[in-house]
């Protein structure tokens, strides 16, 4: 299997001139990091929907070192910042969890300082990952009515201003985000299957969608991307509202999204997205993430609306350990339906013959 050049990676990344492999300080740091990265597996699924049988594909970006696909995003957020780093600087970042994860481990590795600003909705998993990583934890400042990614993007300005040498990150506005998918994500997933009809890719800054559909627009311009969201996240304009999924969805319209030519956007009810996992877990043994699960769903409800859509793949953030303190904890369901409004329809799977798996749509 081709495995992304790490040295050709981190310099376009970085983008000045050659950079050699094995070298000391950050640049060779982030350099022997990715090419450590494993390349994440690609699994097919085979469902029968609307009586037809279809191919899914799952690149599980969980099976990674620090078990989501932020790590690829993290490795090149660090390399664009190569050039005003210090050994000993302190990095900045909000983070909804994933991120706040793969960067302090990748601080820990390059001798960096790491605050991440995160807020309450903050799995418990992850907070002790971060902090177990050596991670300082700040939570965003408190503001009535104020978004939770708004305080915590306040609290950052706040922290630079107390503190002018940090080196914010910023996945928000960072093109390094999106480079590193169009340059890393998408020519991996095209190694692994150069042909396909559809990609389905969950959306927070937009930075992975971004990536991979200026990959795939050039390299499988027939490819369609689909751009998908959870109900009550602004990220593609709209209103917003009440959101229970850590990881997908953003109280701001993403700026990485505003020149990116999507084929068709997809919004799912974050309970869709919750029986899908839940369901899918059950039927074939893959503990998926929330977002990953809200994905799922929207490919499987298009397989179903056109029946030319035969193959398609699933872009899975990252995994269900994570989130077995909520949407894996029948506890936690029972307290959160409690603010649910309405029935939704959710996606339904088995049984299996002869390796297919059937899936059909009930409401709860
Ligand atoms: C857990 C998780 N990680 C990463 C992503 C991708 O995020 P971004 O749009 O910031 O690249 C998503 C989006 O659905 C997600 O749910």
């Amino acid at each position: 299997m081709t495995q992304v050049h790490a040295p050709d990676l981190v310099e376009r990344l970085i983008g000045t001139g050659p950079i050699a492999a094995g070298g000391a300080g950050l640049v060779g740091e982030l350099c022997r990091l990715a090419a450590a990265y494993p390349v994440t597996p690609l699994e097919r699924v085979d469902v029968e929907v609307a009586g037809r049988r279809r191919a899914v594909w799952l690149k599980l970006e969980g099976n990674s070192p620090w078990g989501s696909i932020k790590g690829r995003t993290a490795i090149g957020l660090l390399a664009s910042v190569a050039e005003v780093y210090q050994p000993g600087s302190r990095l900045v970042e909000s983070s909804s969890g994933n991120l706040g994860v793969a960067l302090a481990a990748l601080a820990r590795a390059c001798g960096a300082q790491l605050t991440v600003v995160v807020d309450e909705r903050l799995p418990a998993a992850l907070r002790h990952r971060m902090t177990g990583l050596g991670a300082d934890l700040v939570g965003a400042d408190q503001a009535p009515g104020v978004s939770d990614l708004q305080r915590r993007l306040d609290t950052i300005q706040r922290l630079l201003r107390a503190h002018p040498d940090w080196i914010w990150l910023d996945q928000y506005d960072n093109p390094a985000n999106p480079r590193t998918h169009q340059l890393w994500t998408a020519p991996e997933l095209l190694t692994q299957l150069p042909d396909f009809q559809a990609a389905f890719v969950g959306v927070s800054t937009g930075g992975t969608l971004a990536g991979m559909a200026a990959c795939l627009h050039r390299a499988a311009p027939a490819t369609r991307i689909v751009g998908v969201d959870v109900e009550g996240s602004t990220a593609f304009g709209g209103t917003a509202g009440r959101r229970i999924l850590t990881g997908i969805g953003a109280s701001r319209v993403s700026t990485h999204l505003l020149t990116t030519t999507l084929d068709a956007v997809c919004l799912v009810n974050s309970w869709t997205a919750i029986g899908c996992c839940r369901a899918f877990a059950e039927a074939t043994g893959y503990v998926l993430g929330g977002s990953s699960g809200a994905v799922l769903a929207a490919c499987l409800q298009e397989m179903a609306a056109d029946e030319e859509l035969v193959e398609a793949v699933c872009l899975c953030p990252d995994l269900g350990l994570t989130y077995r303190d909520t949407i894996y904890n029948d506890q936690w369901i029972e307290r959160e339906r409690g603010f649910l409004d309405r029935v939704v329809p959710s996606p339904q799977f088995g049984p299996s013959r002869n390796g297919v798996t059937l899936a059909t749509w009930r409401t709860w």
